[in-house]
């Protein structure tokens, strides 16, 4: 089956050859695109859609949330609301009410997340463990998790929990709670901060991870300047992300990770010689009342940057990629194609699903190109800017994953 979407107002593809067309069309058979070009010179196909001149993007990609989880946190949000600084002990309460909640129930509410974001045009996603925090409740997470996204990590490091040494907790996390997740996921993660994980603790676990296959990606310079950056360079982690906190050093770092990438190769997943990208999360930023992570900085310093929601119950209980982007050109000064480009494209890159056919035959995605998976997000308005033009208006008017409909 195919089908054309045409009289495309803006189409913005993401992709080098591409870039942005006016009055476009495009052509999806089955789940990939098949064909880009002027609606004028569009080919036949078996279903039309009419654009009416409408803006086209890919699909979100939103490579950093933590979707299971049970319970609720309003009243430390409350609290952060009349000036109370975000400890990260506030994960223990999560952790406390996942525990309590049963398979279904953990189905259920990861599942209403995803649809909630796919509804905002959300395609792609990836999500953490971190609120089980025991052998057999990460094992539960990252089980339920991959059965509601895409992307899998393991977070057993998110927080030592209380009354246990955070030595033989690290020892826990590297040995017997990496071998009960590893079926279920292909990325790992550390908390690396003060008060959650120290650098030496998070070496361990990264190096665990690596040698049990999986690709990294780090927490890092949340609450205050460290060696998250520094780590996620050295042990050529895929991203690194928060960021809030960095000195020169660690953007020259960021940036010198790349150096060696021409911006097309697909060099294999969570593979050093791609760079660590710097994942910035501005919804986290706002509710955190944190410095902005420097965006701009770093695009200006020609480091890859991924803009993801980062929907968790204590930092940002959002979904809304399209609200993040507008935070993004509003608040951290990017332009909207730089913002619209991080959360689409850059998500895929601090995924390694940027381009190419990966080893499991899952096509790429962040960006609108022949052979890529045909995951698009059509706006109710003329062009990409009315994401930051118009804040906070629903603007999603239809979204395909992987060429079907799913708004
Ligand atoms: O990415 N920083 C650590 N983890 C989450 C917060 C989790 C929580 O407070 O529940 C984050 O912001």
């Amino acid at each position: 089956m195919s089908e054309l979407i045409t009289n495309i107002g803006e189409l913005m593809t993401q992709d080098r050859e591409q870039g942005t067309r006016r009055k476009a069309a495009v052509v999806l058979e089955g789940e990939r695109i098949a064909w880009i070009g002027d609606a004028i010179h569009a080919p036949a196909a078996d279903t039309v859609v009419d654009a009416q001149g409408r803006a086209v993007l890919p699909g979100w990609v939103d490579s950093h949330t933590h979707l299971i989880f049970a319970g609720d946190r309003t009243a430390e949000f409350e609290a952060r609301v009349a000036g109370e600084s975000y400890k990260a002990g506030g994960i223990a309460v999560s952790v406390e009410a996942t525990r309590a909640a049963s398979d279904y129930d953990l189905t259920r509410l990861g599942l209403g997340r995803v649809a909630e974001a796919m509804s905002q045009g959300t395609t792609y996603l990836e999500t953490k463990t971190g609120y089980g925090l025991d052998v057999e409740e990460e094992r539960r997470s990252a089980r339920i998790a991959s059965t509601v996204v895409d992307e899998v990590t393991f977070l057993g490091a998110h927080l030592v929990p209380q009354g246990i040494d955070a030595d033989a907790y690290t020892e826990l996390v590297c040995s017997e709670m990496l071998e009960a997740v590893r079926p279920y996921v292909s990325w790992a993660d550390v908390f690396c901060e003060r008060g959650a994980f120290t650098p030496e603790q998070s070496r361990r676990v990264l190096t665990a991870c690596r040698a049990a296959g999986l690709g990294l990606r780090v927490h890092g310079n949340q609450l205050g300047h460290g060696e998250g950056v520094a780590l996620a360079v050295e042990f050529g982690a895929a991203s690194v992300d928060h960021v809030n906190f960095l000195t020169d050093d660690d953007v020259s770092a960021l940036a010198q990770s790349w150096s060696g990438w021409d911006g097309a190769a697909n060099a294999g997943r969570g593979a050093g010689v791609r760079g660590t990208v710097a994942t910035v999360l501005p919804a986290c930023d706002l509710s955190t009342r944190a410095p902005l992570a420097p965006a701009k900085r770093l695009v200006q310093a020609g480091v890859p940057i991924a803009i993801a929601s980062n929907a968790n119950p204590g930092t940002s209980y959002t979904s809304s990629m399209a609200f993040c982007v507008a935070t993004a050109v509003l608040q951290m000064g990017l332009s909207v194609h730089e913002a619209v480009r991080a959360a689409t494209f850059g998500g895929a890159l601090a995924l390694g699903r940027e381009s190419g056919e990966d080893v499991d035959g899952q096509r790429a995605v962040g960006s609108i190109a022949v052979g890529h998976r045909a995951d698009l997000h059509m706006l109710r308005a003329p062009s990409a800017t009315h994401l930051a033009y118009r804040p906070g208006v629903p603007l999603t008017a239809a979204v395909w994953r992987a060429g079907v409909h799913a708004v």
